[in-house]
């Protein structure tokens, strides 16, 4: 049984004080909510003070970080260890994003150790994968996600599968409007967990949860949810209004 997963990766956006104020409007909204986990990434100067919030509000929303650096500490200039995470309340960490594999230049190496320091460390990894839009046209769509699967898995016990979470967001559909079709989402989300199985057995991969991102709204939530292998969304530009991303996480009303 898979308990789905509505998570916000708010990205660069939100000072402090505009963070507490989502946070505080969101928990009003979502207070009550069961079938459903809802967790939000806020940037990492507002992690800490998310986290008390949360404490303080008794709220039943997780914390998520957007990045981690697969090292304990050190002299590592501008990063952030999974020790510093775990302590300020972190919950589930995302890796891989596009945008740090596109824009910081990230690679499958990196995000394999990044991916075995976040599981040594007790929190749950959200591994990002996902095609271009070239790839998808070129019929190369499942090819990538395979060995960028192959590669980032590279370095964790098979077994540790089951308590992760995977997010298949097409780079074509992030922040452009162009959601993947229901069906996509299926197809690709399918083939995620057959590669799945074939790592860590079939099991473990019907135990993963496997999310979809890319531009999801309240609009389209409902149908995505539909599909048998979508169990959540990783929600970007959605999640930074409460309101907005609430009614997302309440696509069963
Ligand atoms: P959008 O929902 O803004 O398309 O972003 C998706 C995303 O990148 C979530 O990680």
């Amino acid at each position: 049984m898979r308990i789905p997963l509505i998570a916000g990766n708010w990205k660069m956006y939100k000072t402090n004080d505009e963070a507490a104020h989502t946070v505080r409007e969101l928990d009003k909204l979502v207070k009550g909510l069961a079938g459903v986990h809802i967790a939000v990434c806020p940037p990492f100067t507002a992690l800490a003070g998310v986290g008390r919030l949360l404490t303080e509000l008794d709220s039943k929303i997780w914390l998520g970080a957007q990045n981690v650096y697969p090292e304990p500490e050190g002299a590592f200039t501008g990063e952030i260890s999974p020790i510093m995470l775990s302590a300020a309340g972190v919950y589930y960490v995302i890796i891989g994003h596009s945008e740090r594999r596109e824009i910081l230049k990230e690679t499958d190496e990196l995000i394999a150790e990044k991916l075995r320091a976040v599981l040594e460390n007790n929190m749950v990894p959200i591994l990002c994968i996902g095609e271009t839009l070239e790839e998808r046209e070129a019929g190369r769509a499942q090819g990538k996600v395979q060995d960028q699967l192959k590669k980032d898995l590279s370095l964790i016990d098979p077994e540790q599968i089951a308590g992760m979470v995977f997010a298949y967001e097409p780079i074509w559909a992030i922040g452009t409007g162009r959601t993947a079709t229901p069906d996509d989402a299926q197809e690709m989300n399918s083939f995620i967990r057959q590669q799945l199985a074939s790592v860590g057995g079939a099991e473990v991969a019907d135990q993963a949860r496997i999310l979809y991102g890319g531009s999801v709204k309240p609009q389209n939530i409902k149908d995505i949810m539909k599909m048998e292998d979508v169990d959540g969304a990783l929600v970007g530009g959605a999640s930074l209004n409460a309101e907005e991303f609430s009614s997302i996480a309440r696509y069963k009303e």
